[in-house]
């Protein structure tokens, strides 16, 4: 070893010991009689200590030539600092350096590496090995690797067994695009990076394996978004002889055991919800539990009074919001433009105030009485003080909008503290999802989920109210797993695909090989795959789940690093059989 201890090691007891120490400058600050250098490394910072009179001159010198970023070796005598900084964990020593080595200098680094960092977002990717030796990026990878390890712990004590399942594959669909790989030696044919290996774990149940893992890779050609990169990882899972009941029991206790060893927290009693609550009380199939303000609909309460938007309306939805009567008119001004903004796409905002006295004030007073507007509090279970904010048009439009309004409110109202922690399973969710633009059914989950068994009747019938076997957990209002019973039946998933549009042949071409398996024996079997990077940020207190993933992707799925992705040769295109256009 270079070194004797790290840069976070040291402390009082080891005050007389002569150590040596390898790092980087994070700091010199240079009095002339004087001069102090913060050496950093992955465990801490520890300062040394140049002294006139103490150190020669010569190496007073060498390290008045020190700059940002030079990798040093420096020996010297663990000494007791005259002013303690109780800051950091080694503020009680300084080392008095006897002999210093420059191991390799430094340019002037194009950010500065530290906590909070001049650097903008593009510059610190371009360099985002410089960017990853500042302590929050690097915590938040180890934290990354703590739940890596606790995830396997408790799967191999689950009996779950870890296979890897190949990356150069055939299309799975899992409702994004593929990224494709040119086959030299098959030219004109394609594999297809996996979207998830499902089809690969349920053979493995289908071979015996009975509890299977994976912690692996998963590339999906989709629009990014701060909780989507088109690269990320799952843990997989597959579990065999299972009913729903037990896959939940046996995630649960995955979520709670990291909760429990990463975070030291017990996390609340998880909720379970359908779909269709989910939907009705909160305009979302992933909704934040961390606070009520569920929807109450008021069609009964608010139509036939002659307000033509809300008689006009298939659905007139609204929220409470607990003490806000007091929002000025700016306030509600500034919620409108919310809702109204394009991406929320509301035409407009009613609102309801239930004023201390026991009156109320609405922005639609012409059209209701103070009794009309009295049942309306009513039904929103409102005291005085409260707001009630209405929207209305469209059902699923509507309730999607409110929701928007909704997270917009909890953030308002500091109900989304990211320590605090509700997860949820969403369960029964449709099977199938009617698709506009191509006149048909797609799965909702995958073809592979199963129908609940009642409504297995339904399938050729009312395919649109077959409900899955299927569930989500959310956590925050973050989707962070989700997973079916599957279909294990030849017959069953050749319905299942008729329904999607595939004709017999063609999902004997593209799934032959797993209906095939149905008929060796296959065993019902059932599972689940966690977005481990979504995990982690939730666990790390952030949106984003670049912060979590060493080398991620940018918004418009580069590499901005290694400049990726780029041309080839046409040497490797021949080769390919690749003309492009
Ligand atoms: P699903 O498609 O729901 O299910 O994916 C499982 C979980 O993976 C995470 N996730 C993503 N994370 C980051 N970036 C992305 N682009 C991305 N896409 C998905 C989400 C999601 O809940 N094979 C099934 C699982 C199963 O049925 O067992 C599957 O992949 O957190």
């Amino acid at each position: 070893m270079l070194r004797t201890h790290t840069c976070g090691e040291l402390r009082i007891n080891n005050v007389n010991q002569d150590i040596v120490l390898c790092g980087w400058v994070q700091r010199v600050r240079d009095k002339g009689s004087v001069l102090w250098v913060d050496l950093r490394d992955r465990y801490g910072l520890t300062q040394l200590i140049f002294e006139e009179g103490v150190a020669d001159a010569e190496l007073m010198q060498r390290a008045a030539k020190l700059g940002r970023e030079f990798v040093i070796k420096a020996s010297g005598q663990v000494v007791e600092r005259i002013s303690k900084n109780d800051k950091i964990s080694t503020g009680d020593i300084e080392i008095r350096v006897k002999s210093l080595e420059v191991l390799n200098p430094s340019k002037v680094p194009p950010f500065t590496i530290d906590d909070n960092t001049d650097g903008g977002d593009d510059l610190r990717m371009r360099y985002r090995y410089l960017d990853l030796r500042r302590n929050p990026v690097r915590k938040n990878l180890q934290l990354r690797h703590k739940m890596m390890q606790e995830t396997r712990t408790y799967l191999d004590r689950q009996e779950f067994i870890e296979v890897e399942t190949p990356v150069l594959i055939k299309s799975t669909p899992e409702g994004a695009r593929d990224f494709v790989v040119p086959s030299r030696m098959n030219e004109g044919e394609f594999y297809a990076l996996p979207q998830s290996p499902q089809t690969f774990k349920q053979l493995l149940m289908v071979s015996g394996f009975d509890r299977y893992f994976q912690i692996v890779k998963c590339f999906r050609d989709e629009d990014l978004r701060a909780d989507r990169q088109p690269e990320f990882t799952q843990i997989d899972c597959e579990m065999t002889f299972v009913e729903r009941e037990d896959i939940l029991t046996t995630f649960e206790g995955m979520v709670r055991h990291l909760f429990k060893t990463v975070k030291g927290i017990e996390i609340r009693d998880i909720d379970r919800m359908s779909y269709d609550d989910a939907m009705q009380l909160y305009g979302s199939d992933k909704p934040d539990t961390r606070f009520g303000m569920q929807f109450v609909e008021l069609n009964a309460l608010a139509q036939g009074k002659g307000f033509n938007v809300f008689d006009s309306s298939e659905l007139v939805v609204g929220l409470c919001a607990e003490g806000c009567a007091t929002y000025s008119r700016k306030q509600l001004d500034a919620l409108t433009e919310f809702v109204k903004k394009p991406q929320i796409g509301a035409k407009g905002l009613v609102y309801v105030k239930c004023n201390d006295d026991g009156s109320y004030k609405s922005s639609v007073d012409k059209f209701y009485s103070q009794e009309n507007l009295a049942a309306w509090a009513e039904a929103f279970n409102a005291k005085r003080g409260d707001l009630l904010l209405v929207m209305s048009g469209e059902a699923d439009h509507t309730r999607k909008a409110l929701s928007e309004l909704r997270l917009h409110m909890g953030s308002e109202l500091d109900f989304r503290k990211p320590d605090d922690y509700k997860a949820l399973w969403v369960l029964d969710f449709p099977l199938l999802e009617w698709d506009e633009d191509t006149q048909r059914f797609h799965a909702m989950h995958h073809p592979f989920t199963s129908p609940i068994p009642a409504d297995l009747d339904k399938l050729e019938s009312d395919p649109g109210k077959v409900k899955a076997n299927a569930y989500d957990m959310v956590i925050n209002g973050v989707e962070v797993g989700g997973g079916s019973i599957r279909i294990h039946d030849r017959a069953v998933q050749q319905r299942m695909f008729t329904q999607l549009g595939f004709s017999e042949d063609e999902a004997k071409r593209q799934f032959g090989f797993l209906m095939d398996a149905f008929e060796y024996g296959a065993p019902p079997h059932g599972g689940i795959a966690f977005g481990f990077d979504r995990l982690c940020s939730l666990f790390g207190g952030s949106e984003s789940i670049r912060d979590f993933i060493a080398f991620p992707k940018n918004n418009s799925g580069r590499d901005v690093m290694i400049d990726s992705p780029s041309p080839i040769d046409q040497v490797q295109l021949n080769e390919l059989g690749i003309k492009l256009k």
